[in-house]
């Protein structure tokens, strides 16, 4: 597969080598907003046309665009893919508005095109090991999901600068950045919630720099929490009433155990490394294309969208809005 990249962030890196490495896959062009950032990117990436112009670059020659710029963008950009014809993954959160999301599934159906969002936990093999675990461990009511990381923005911020992942302009802060880590897991496992409770901490650009959602079903409570100013050093749990997921990080599914209530802990898995997480979206990318009625691809757009809608929910619940 050819594909164009949108952005020229660390993030780009990870998912070029991770394609390359899983997929064999071929990158053929960058779109950056100035000429000497897409020529770095390209030069430290082996990338050969750079483009300026995002008209002329959805009009390049490749088949699929990894879009990978400020969360703002996500809609414009992968819309004007779509009409191009490009198939396209899309760095979470696939779009800021759930009525967004819909409109372009819509257009990447009439298209004949696949349209995903680029969320490691979908397309992660640990999540067929984490769901049959939870399977494993009995009544489950009682769930903590985190995801705290200190946001290596968070300096600069100090300083009196305004990083993008500060600058409600650009639809970031923490929710968006990491709590959608804990929403995908949260739905995929256990649901749509009855009722939601949630909070935000608010910063002064505006920004949420950190959070929490209670997700309300009628036999258990799924409690997220959300950092971008502090580390957590604890993981994630999954409580049952014959034993105990622990998740290092709930991202990545990454050093998982589960434990029984004897104290007895097995391996789930180990660690995995990031470029790998990202080679298995752009493996499922690669085949949702070859085989577009993949009942998987079915389930990857719903989950999305369900992920965009319950988002919204605690956005609207949470005070979070974007200038
Ligand atoms: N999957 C993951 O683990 C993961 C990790 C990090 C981020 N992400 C996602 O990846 C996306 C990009 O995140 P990031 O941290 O790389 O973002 P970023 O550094 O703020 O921006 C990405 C690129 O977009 C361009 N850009 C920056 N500011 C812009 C602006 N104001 N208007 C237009 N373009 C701008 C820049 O490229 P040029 O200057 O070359 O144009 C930049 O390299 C986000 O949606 C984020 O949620 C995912």
């Amino acid at each position: 597969m050819r594909y164009g990249v949108i952005g020229t962030g660390w993030i780009a890196k990870s998912f070029i080598d991770g394609a390359r490495m899983l997929c064999g896959a071929e990158f053929a062009a960058v779109y950056s907003r100035t000429n000497e950032s897409g020529e770095r990117f390209a030069e430290a990436n082996k990338i050969a046309t750079v483009y300026t112009d995002i008209n002329e670059f959805a009009k390049g020659d490749f088949e699929a665009v990894y879009v990978a710029s400020p969360n703002r963008l996500h809609f414009e950009q992968s819309r004007l893919m779509l009409e191009n014809g490009k198939h396209v993954i899309c760095e979470k959160p696939i779009t800021v508005e759930p009525e967004e999301l819909s409109e372009l599934q819509a257009l990447a159906k009439e298209k004949g095109l696949i349209y995903i969002e680029a969320i490691m936990y979908m397309f992660n093999p640990a999540r067929d090991l984490l769901r049959d675990a939870v399977s494993k461990i009995g009544r489950i009511t009682s769930v903590h999901f985190d995801f705290s990381q200190l946001s290596s923005k968070y300096p600069a911020y100090l300083e009196g600068k305004l990083p993008n992942i500060f600058n409600p302009a650009l639809a970031t802060g923490c929710l968006m950045d990491l709590g959608i880590y804990c929403v995908y897991p949260a739905l995929d496992l256990f649901g749509m919630p009855e009722k939601i409770t949630a909070c935000a901490h608010f910063m002064d650009s505006g920004a949420d720099g950190s959070g929490n959602a209670a997700l309300l079903y009628p036999d258990k409570l799924v409690n997220l929490t959300y950092s971008k100013l502090g580390q957590d050093r604890l993981g994630s749990q999954i409580f049952g009433d014959r034993g105990t997921i622990t998740i290092e990080s709930i991202s990545k599914l990454i050093n998982m155990y589960m434990i029984d209530n004897g104290g007895n802990k097995t391996e789930l898995i180990g660690d995995v490394p990031k470029e790998k997480l990202m080679g298995y979206e752009a493996a499922a990318f690669e085949r949702f294309i070859a085989i577009p009625d993949d009942e998987y691809y079915a389930l990857a757009c719903e989950r999305a969208m369900q992920v965009s809608r319950i988002m919204k929910e605690i956005r609207n619940i949470s005070g979070i809005r974007f200038s």
